[in-house]
Formats: structure tokens, sequence, C-alpha cells
């Protein structure tokens, strides 16, 4: 069963859903399975189709996977940020503080989530050049998001979060996958959503992202 959605309404709708997770309800291994047959019909280069999905939800993993997520969670916020960045966040009143209310909630509830997908794939891009980089990540990355997609046509929510990045080793080792030869590319908790209605976000204006033909910046930035 999905939702009764239109693509443009999926495309638009489908959220970080950190505070609307429902931590009681198990989520059923056939929609995960659903979830993953359609996130493999992405894209990837050369179709070498390099991608895994680790899914976690016996007790005992899902335990040690949170505590791998709470112990990351200052570790992943230190990136600096530009002005442009911080006008960006800030272009609509209070997003940013929502967003790490929510994070709040999501992490003082982490370890009740009742599945983890954590995608990986085979290469890893340490020291690469950027186009080996975009080629390797461009062939995980869609898949994840159509995952995502899957999921929310199917009642599911979920967080992109970088939350495999900073302690990747440890997480690796407790998942059992070889770390010389994965790259752990997100960490996706993943829970019914309280409810199915979700509205599309607010974002920065097309104006400020579009260019045609050339790159001409019209009011992108705090000064502009
Ligand atoms: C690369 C990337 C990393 C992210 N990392 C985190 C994270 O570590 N924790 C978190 O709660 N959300 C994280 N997010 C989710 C974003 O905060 C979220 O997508 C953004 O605030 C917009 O919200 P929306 O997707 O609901 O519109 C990440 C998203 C992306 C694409």
């Amino acid at each position: 069963m999905t939702l009764d959605l239109t693509p443009d309404q999926l495309l638009s709708t489908t959220r970080a859903v950190r505070k609307r997770l429902d931590f009681d309800r198990p989520v059923p291994r056939s929609l995960i399975e659903e979830c993953v047959d359609l996130a493999t019909q992405a894209p990837t280069g050369r179709n070498r189709q390099r991608w895994h999905f680790l899914v976690v939800t016996e007790e005992a993993q899902r335990r040690a996977v949170a505590d791998i997520f709470l112990r990351a969670l200052p570790l992943t916020t230190g990136h600096p940020l530009t002005e442009r960045d911080a006008w960006r966040m800030n272009y609509h009143a209070d997003s940013t503080e929502r967003v790490f209310d929510g994070l709040r909630h999501l992490a003082a509830h982490i370890h009740r989530v009742p599945a983890f997908v954590i995608p990986g794939v085979e290469g890893r891009t340490d020291g690469a050049p950027v186009a080996e980089q975009a080629g390797t990540w461009g062939s995980i990355l869609p898949a994840v998001w159509s995952f995502m997609l899957a999921a929310r046509a199917r009642g599911l929510g979920t967080t992109w979060t970088t939350a495999q990045g900073p302690l990747e080793r440890e997480l690796a080792e407790i998942l059992g996958v070889p770390h010389d030869d994965i790259m752990l590319a997100a960490f996706l908790p993943l829970a019914y959503t309280i409810g199915t209605d979700f509205r599309p976000a607010r974002r920065i204006p097309r104006e400020h992202v579009l260019h045609w033909d050339r790159w001409e910046q019209h009011g992108s930035g705090p000064d502009r």
C-alpha cells in the first residue's frame, strides 16, 4: 500500500522527519525490501551498481549504532559556515532553530528508532580527484534519495544524516563492513511517521539558484 501522492507531491513533501517518527511501531522488513528495490533503479556510473544498504533492526545492533549516532553528533557540527551559508540558512525565520530542535528530539529518542539504514558504496575516495569523487558519490546518493522517496510513499519517514562519518571505522566494525573497500555514505533513521501529511518546504527562491547560459548572480547573497 502506498500513499495517494502525485509524483510532484512526493518530491515536494519528503521531509527530514525527526519529531514525527513513530518509535513504537516496527517497520516490516518487506517494506524496507521494496524501498531497496526502488532505490536500486537509480543511475550509477557505468552501471556498476556498487551500492549496499545495511539495515539495522536487531536490538543489540540498534543500540550500538544509536550510540555511534550520539557520539558522532558533536563531531559533525564543526564545519565552518560562510556568510552566504548563514544567510541562506536563515532566509526563512527560525529554520535553523527548527532543525536543531528536531535534532535534539531525535537524539533524545535515538535508541527507540526501529530501524537504521546505512547505505554504502564500494570504493573509497579519500584523497581522490574530484572527478572520481563525483563518480563514486554520484553512484550512491541518488539511490539513497530514491530510498527516502520510496519510504515516504509507504508512510515511512527518514532524515538524511551524516552521522556515519566521524566514527566511520568504528561503525564499519560494528556492522562487519570492510572499511578499506566500502565507504559508508549516510545514516538514516527510519520509522513510520505520525500522520502522513507533510508540506512543501520553503526554500530560497529560484532566482538565487537558477542560472541561464552563464553564471550571473542575482541577489544570491547577503550583500547582492
Ligand atoms: C548531506 C546532508 C547531511 C545532513 N546531515 C544531517 C544531520 O547530520 N542531522 C540531521 O538531523 N539532519 C541532517 N540533514 C537533513 C537536513 O538538515 C535537512 O534536509 C534540511 O534541514 C532541510 O529539511 P527538509 O529536508 O525537511 O526540507 C542532512 C541533509 C543532507 C542532504
